[in-house]
Parts: C-alpha cells; sequence; structure tokens
C-alpha cells in the first residue's frame, strides 16, 4: 500500500444522471419529478446556437422555481472552445439561486482548462458574496481528456464526478463508429469462424475509475443514445459497475429505472457481502487472516471488496 490513503469520493448518490435540453423548459418539472440523483440542465449541445441565450434563462428561471428536491442539480456549460462559455459562468453565479449544486464542464481536455474554469467561478462567488460552493463535473470526451485523465481528476477540489462522453470521445479518436455507447459491430474476436463481440469502451473507463479513484471523484457512465434498447444499456451499465463506476446518464426518461436498478447493490449481493464480512470476523476471532466462504477463498482483501458493496447500498439506503 502507497503511505498515501486512497481518497474517498463523495458518499452521494449518482446512480444517475438525467440530462435535458434548456431549450425545452417544458420538461424540467418532468425531469424533477423523475428518480434520478442528478439532473444535468444543457446550455451544450443539446442546445442549438439561436437558443443559447434563452436556454440559459429558462435554467436560471428554473434553478429558483422547480422544486428538486434532494437531488443534485447540474448544469452543463458550453465547451471552452466556444464564445458561450464564459458568460453562461458568469450568468449562473450572479443569477441563479443558491440551489445550484453543479457545473459541467463538457470536453475538458487538461488540468487548466478546470484551473480557468475555477478561477472565473472563484471570482464570480465572491463577488456575489454566494455561501455555497460550486462543485464541478467534467467529461472526458476527447483524445486529450483521456491522454490527460489523471492531472484533469486532481485538477481542483471543486472536482467530484468525471463521465465519459462516448459519442465526441469516438470521433475525437477517430474511432470508426457512430453508435453512441454499447456493442460495436465491427469490434470483434474471431473464433473458430464465430464473432466474439468485446468492448471498445473498456479501457477508457477504465483509466477514468484509476484517475477517479486515485483522487476521490466520481466515476460515471455517460449516454447510451439507443433510447429503445433497454437490454443494450443494461448490458453497458453492468460492465460499468463491474469496472467501478457508480452511475450511468439518462438521455431519456425510460433509461432512469434502468440505471437506478444496475447501480443499486442488488438484496443478494448485499446479502453474500454481509456473509463475506461475518465469515472473516469468525476467522479472525481464530487468529485467521484468510478463510472458505461457499467453496472459494475469502481473506484480508475479501473485506474490502464486502466493504465496497455494503458502504454504497447503506449510502444509498440513507439518503
Ligand atoms: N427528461 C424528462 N422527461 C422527458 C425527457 C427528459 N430528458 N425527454 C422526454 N421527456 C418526456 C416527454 O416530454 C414525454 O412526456 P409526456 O409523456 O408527458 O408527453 C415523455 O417523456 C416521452 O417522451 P418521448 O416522446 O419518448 O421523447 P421526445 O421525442 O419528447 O424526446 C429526446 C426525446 C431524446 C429528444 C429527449 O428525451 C431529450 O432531449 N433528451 C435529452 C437530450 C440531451 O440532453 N442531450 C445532452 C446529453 S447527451
Ligand atoms: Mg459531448
Amino acid at each position: 500500500m502507497s503511505f498515501r490513503i486512497q481518497p474517498q469520493a463523495p458518499a452521494r448518490p449518482n446512480r444517475c444522471q438525467l440530462f435535458g435540453p434548456g431549450s425545452r423548459p417544458a420538461i424540467f418539472e418532468k425531469m424533477a419529478a423523475s428518480a434520478a440523483d442528478v439532473i444535468n440542465l444543457d446550455l451544450e449541445d443539446s442546445v442549438a446556437p439561436s437558443d443559447k441565450e434563452s436556454a440559459r434563462e429558462n435554467i436560471i428561471k428554473a434553478i429558483s422555481d422547480v422544486d428538486w428536491g434532494t437531488k443534485t442539480l447540474s448544469v452543463r456549460i458550453n465547451g471552452l472552445d466556444t464564445p458561450y462559455w464564459y458568460r453562461d459562468v458568469v450568468d449562473l453565479l450572479e443569477k441563479a439561486g443558491e440551489r445550484l449544486d453543479q457545473i459541467m464542464i463538457p470536453k475538458v481536455g487538461c488540468a487548466g482548462d478546470i484551473y480557468a474554469v475555477d478561477a472565473l467561478v472563484t471570482a464570480v462567488e465572491t463577488a456575489m458574496g454566494r455561501t455555497k460552493k460550486i462543485n464541478f463535473e467534467v467529461i472526458i470526451e476527447s483524445a486529450a481528456g483521456i491522454a490527460h485523465v489523471e492531472e484533469i481528476a486532481a485538477a481542483s477540489p471543486r472536482l467530484v464526478a468525471m463521465s465519459l462522453g462516448a459519442a465526441d470521445f469516438a470521433a475525437s479518436m477517430g474511432m470508426a463508429t457512430t453508435g453512441i455507447g454499447g456493442t460495436q459491430e465491427n469490434y470483434y474476436m474471431l473464433r473458430e469462424g464465430a464473432k466474439y463481440w468485446s468492448d471498445p469502451w473498456h479501457w477508457a473507463q477504465a483509466a477514468i475509475v484509476a484517475a477517479c479513484r486515485t483522487h476521490g471523484v466520481l466515476p460515471v457512465d455517460g449516454p447510451f443514445g439507443d433510447f429503445s434498447d433497454d437490454e443494450g444499456f443494461r448490458a453497458q451499465a453492468l460492465r460499468s459497475a463491474t469496472l467501478g463506476m457508480v452511475g450511468k446518464w439518462a438521455i431519456h426518461p425510460k433509461q432512469v429505472a434502468l440505471a437506478n436498478e444496475v447501480f443499486t447493490p442488488s438484496e443478494a449481493a448485499v446479502t453474500e457481502a454481509r456473509e463475506i464480512l461475518a465469515a472473516m470476523e469468525e476467522a479472525k476471532a481464530k487468529g485467521e487472516g484468510a478463510t472458505v466462504y461457499k467453496g472459494r477463498l475469502v481473506d484480508i482483501a475479501s473485506i474490502k471488496q464486502a466493504e465496497v458493496i455494503v458502504r454504497q447500498a447503506e449510502m444509498i439506503a440513507n439518503s
């Protein structure tokens, strides 16, 4: 173990992040009534350039007017390569109420991107005497983003979550795909004439999880574009959860229940984790560091694995 203890990521439910365009205020109340843990009101790519200003106004009004309950409320600003982002930040922090929890920064490419937004946010926050510090979440969705993922994860104490944005990521990487997440037709292994599909998003997800876990940030899987394909969504989400991610985006309300189901530890998983902890307690009482549970080895590392599941289940139950 390194001398440096791994920090805990924020203990808050982040199983589903539901997105909605800021230019479509008619769905804001529906978003607030959903079962998503996090709401992402969008100013970026789901909003046409001609609607940027009105979307900003809609969102600022809705932050105060809509009852968002206990959800984490986040606004996705425009990218730092656009003329819109500084006005997004300034208007949100000057005009929006204290209910706003978070700003999502898309297409980050280096730690300096976060530093720039942090400097602006800090100045406006201080000037306005805002008492609640705004958190950041970022999207890794470019070659530069994944190449610099660790310095990005370490870039600011405001940073709480990091998502993989599959579509922009694929475009930036020059990947020959048009699908947003999930199985890609041409990404297969061949054995004795049969095709076995592999996961082209796997390495980027694993890199994000490692960077996030090193710096106490929540790793989140981004969008799954085909909202008619529930099984495809579930398969992608199960892989993400297995790798250590804590949640996934919903780009349509029907994906919320799917994400919540996958990222809430099942009763069976929690029962098994508790049984492993009990078996290890017994072993410890006998002075043993390892024992057998259901015919397989469990040892001190198993305690930590089991605790991840129990802690997650308890955090969700208490939220
Ligand atoms: N949040 C909450 N409710 C939503 C919603 C959302 N993101 N998208 C649609 N709904 C509502 C609709 O208003 C409709 O409600 P109703 O039954 O009361 O009429 C219901 O859910 C079914 O909607 P449906 O007709 O299937 O979808 P649509 O054609 O209205 O919208 C999308 C489909 C994909 C355009 C829309 O879901 C959307 O804009 N998603 C988010 C896109 C986004 O933010 N992208 C950026 C991140 S990648
Ligand atoms: Mg994107």
